[in-house]
């Protein structure tokens, strides 16, 4: 098929918006970065983005515990252009898995969740879970090198890896039955972990030949390369966390 409507799909995480609720992490406050985020977030979605395009949030949307917690950052993200998808994030307290139905029966058509199965851009499936990989504690040598990590966190982060495994197989396998060719995925967690040059995550986005693997989550200068970026086996993998990006959604495809 060939489209020439000027639609475009962009991709951002962790707003991490806390208008009405306890902001955990304080550096969100002090850190230029993040200073007035939300106001400068805005203005680039309105100059770059119109209500013909479609926004996908990657997660990490609100610091909010529950759905009330949280009213006022959804008008937030609401008032932004454009379709919005919204993904889950690992700081998401107000999305069960389980319930993301409920949830797009309350706040369809203004905000889609997506979970289980896939949404359509075009020609495009978009596959989206948390993800999961692990997150240390390691242990480092004198010159900063990691010469261990904590075993027990690392057999809770497998568990949590399969789940999510599982999660993401279902959609990408019925994506594929209905025809699509061509596939995203979004994870909110990055793909690996800094120990690994390969995961599970990697291994289906070759099997099912993705086109692309986006993800968030990792946040100031020290973890921005914790992952893959660029062109790895042929598909392209983009970190998209909003400090990382300056607040300015990034373009995934045309
Ligand atoms: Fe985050
Ligand atoms: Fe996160």
């Amino acid at each position: 098929m060939n489209y020439n409507d000027g639609m475009s799909l962009y991709a951002i995480g962790d707003l991490h918006l806390h208008y009405q609720s306890v902001l955990k992490a304080k550096a969100q406050l002090s850190d230029p970065l993040w200073k007035d985020h939300e106001r400068r977030f805005k203005e680039n979605c309105e100059r770059m983005i119109s209500d013909k395009d479609t926004l996908v949030l990657v997660g990490d949307h609100s610091w909010g515990k529950n759905l009330s917690e949280c009213e006022e950052d959804f008008a937030y993200i609401r008032s932004l252009p454009g379709r919005k998808i919204l993904t889950r994030g690992n700081h998401d307290m107000f999305w069960d898995a389980r319930k993301t139905r409920q949830l797009n029966e309350q706040f369809q058509p203004d905000l889609t969740f997506l979970q289980d199965g896939y949404l359509t851009y075009k020609d495009y499936a978009l596959v989206a879970t948390k993800g999961h990989t692990f997150e240390g504690p390691y242990y480092l040598n004198q010159k900063g090198q990691i010469i261990g990590w904590d075993e027990e966190a690392e057999q809770q982060a497998k568990k949590l890896v399969e789940r999510e495994r599982l999660r993401i197989s279902r959609s990408l396998e019925s994506a594929r039955k209905d025809g699509f060719r061509k596939i995203v995925i979004f994870l909110h967690y990055p793909p690996t972990s800094v120990i690994e040059s390969d995961s599970v995550f990697t291994k289906l986005a070759e099997q099912y030949d993705v086109s692309q693997v986006i993800y968030a989550h990792c946040h100031g200068e020290r973890r921005f390369h914790d992952s893959i970026q660029g062109r790895y086996r042929g598909i392209k993998y983009s970190l998209v966390s909003g400090d990382y990006l300056n607040w300015v959604p990034k373009k995934i495809l045309d």
